[in-house]
């Protein structure tokens, strides 16, 4: 008989057989920056985040630096919106603003810049519309002058979400031509067209007003797609990976972590409001399942975990010590 009883018998053996740590150096925390004044609006699908105007971030971004995560993703969100997206390159955009105030008071947070227009879109997509399609080389220009101009605001890294085809290589080409050949891209590269996302496009107003993603956002069903996508975008020149969301889609993971790139998960709001609400009603005890959530998503595969949790794990992680 194999008696592997006796790698588990106290705390201390157990912690010496532990395949898997999850580490605050892993952890990005998402943030919701809003135009306008005195504004920290709670998002109500998700308990426990805000939209923050820059006047008010500092609570949170203290609270960040406190906690010693090493990089936040920016979501802006702003008054106008319009048909080809315009606040998403204007130098004096609510992203680009927030960028800029972050990397001059926080120096050492990296910051990363969703790149999609459909935060800044009137129609909510996240490229240009035409007869109610979604065009993917209309949109690529868009997508890299968003990018110069989240570069040129102090961004640390470009992470494209949109989905469209190419948009690497355009971004990569974009950046290059205008000095920044220094600023790595994180690629959404395996983004599934998922209902997990919908608090999210509470938070961030991004919903689309006629029509799904499923044209350029992947169909759930597809493992191998999903590693194309991955391939693909490392040839385009991405420095990062990413899968998204995270707990579904633990397969693509362990599948995308053979390419041996940082690989990122994205555990998506949907995930996040779903333990919450559970963990509000009593029903689960939310530490213990957040934390077995992140080692999930370490064990899969991940290298870096962007999560709304985030700020509670680097807390219970220094708990702990
Ligand atoms: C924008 C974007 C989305 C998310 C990140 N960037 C929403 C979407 O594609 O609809 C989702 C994040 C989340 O659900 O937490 N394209
Ligand atoms: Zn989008």
């Amino acid at each position: 008989m194999n008696r592997f009883r006796r790698l588990r018998v106290n705390s201390q053996m157990r912690r010496l057989v532990r395949e898997t740590h999850i580490s605050t150096d892993d952890l990005i925390y998402p943030i919701f920056v809003a135009e306008g004044e005195n504004i920290k609006n709670p998002v109500p699908s998700m308990p426990g985040i805000y939209q923050y105007s820059i006047d008010m971030l500092d609570e949170i971004l203290c609270e960040i630096k406190k906690s010693k995560i090493p990089g936040v993703l920016i979501f802006g969100i702003p008054k106008h919106k319009d048909e080809l997206a315009s606040s998403a390159y204007d130098e004096n955009g609510i992203t680009q603003q927030a960028i800029r105030y972050i990397k001059k008071k926080y120096p050492e947070l990296l910051v990363i810049a969703d790149v999609c227009l459909c935060e800044y879109t009137s129609h909510g997509h996240c490229g240009v519309v035409r007869n109610d399609k979604i065009l993917n080389d209309e949109t690529l220009p868009l997508l890299s002058k968003m990018s110069v101009s989240l570069a040129k605001s102090g961004a640390d890294i470009i992470a494209p979400s949109d989905m469209m085809d190419g948009r690497v290589a355009a971004i990569r080409q974009a950046l290059d031509e205008n000095g920044f050949i220094d600023v790595p891209i994180m690629a959404y590269s395996a983004k599934f067209a998922s209902a997990y996302y919908s608090p999210f496009r509470d938070a961030a107003d991004s919903t689309p007003c006629f029509g799904d993603r499923k044209t350029y956002q992947m169909d759930c069903a597809n493992g191998k797609e999903a590693l194309r996508e991955i391939a693909d975008d490392i040839s385009e020149g991405a420095d990062m990976v990413m899968v998204k969301p995270a707990l579904a889609y633990l397969d693509v993971i362990k599948e995308a972590s053979r390419y041996e790139f940082p690989l990122a998960a994205y555990n998506v709001s949907g995930e996040y409001s779903m333990v919450k609400a559970a963990a509000q009603n009593g029903w689960i005890d939310e530490k213990r399942i957040v934390m077995e959530n992140m080692i999930a998503i370490k064990r899969a595969g991940a290298d870096i975990i962007i999560t709304y949790h985030a700020l509670d794990v680097a807390q219970w992680l220094e708990e702990e010590l």
